[in-house]
């Protein structure tokens, strides 16, 4: 698959084979993806590849704290100001009409939290994280080991295409980061940046037709003297 391929076809998976991913090529992912560039090939992303009995204990767990208010090592944006709010909410409309969830209707809002907390039911998860000191300073937050853990998750994300697997970036797999830390042995110094779940995609289940828009280049992009 070329890169254009790659890209293009990636989309959020949110419904999985429950089919294990081979060590090997879980372990050839992260191999290749580290390739990203990084600010003074600092390098600073670290990785937990989980699967089988370790990752179901994590849902478990996860799913003993639902409802709870999460308490992620990195804020959110809060509430969304425009465009991004009309973004996400298309986003979300989209995927409440191909899975038939009525708009309003709770306990399926609720059914779909816990889905997410689920890993959608993929069978791996790759967690990046980051020692806690490189990016919050006491005079201000270095956002760049974040921008690089950005690039290789992208990285992830293309190299499983192209091994047929899907994928799904998550924030919501580390809403609770006291038990990733304590389940996986990594230290209090350390802060869990991003799930991002793995596994083989379900075509069958409706939810993985959808891929929301994006904006033309026209709407985010100014053009200077390229032509
Ligand atoms: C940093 C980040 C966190 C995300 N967290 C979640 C999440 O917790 N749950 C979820 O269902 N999707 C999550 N997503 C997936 C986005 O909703 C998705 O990437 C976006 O809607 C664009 O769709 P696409 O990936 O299919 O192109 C996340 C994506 C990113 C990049």
């Amino acid at each position: 698959m070329d890169i254009i391929a790659a890209i293009t076809t990636r989309k959020s998976i949110r419904a999985f084979k429950p089919d294990p991913v081979p060590a090997e090529v879980l372990r050839d992912i992260v191999r290749v993806a580290q390739q990203a560039p990084s600010w003074a090939n600092t390098q600073p992303w670290e990785f937990a590849i989980v699967g089988g009995k370790k990752l179901e204990e994590i849902k478990l767990a996860f799913a003993g704290r639902s409802g709870e208010r999460p308490a992620p090592d990195f804020a959110g944006p809060g509430r969304l100001p425009e465009p991004y709010a009309a973004r996400a909410g298309g986003m979300f409309a989209g995927i409440a009409k191909v899975t038939g969830m009525a708009g309003g209707d709770r306990t399926a809002a609720l059914w779909w939290l816990q889905q997410g907390e689920n890993l959608y039911g993929a069978p791996a998860a790759i967690y990046i994280y980051l020692e806690r000191d490189f990016c919050f300073r006491e005079d201000a937050t270095n956002v760049w080991p974040v921008f690089d853990c950005g690039l290789v998750a992208q990285n992830i994300m293309l190299l499983a295409n192209c091994y047929g697997l899907g994928t799904i970036a998550q924030a919501q797999a580390v809403h609770h980061p006291d038990i990733l830390r304590d389940l996986l042995g990594i230290a209090e110094t350390k802060a869990m940046l991003l799930g991002i779940a793995i596994g083989y995609p379900d075509w069958d289940e409706a939810v993985n037709s959808f891929k929301p828009d994006r904006e033309g280049v026209d709407a985010v992009a100014r053009c200077y003297d390229i032509d």
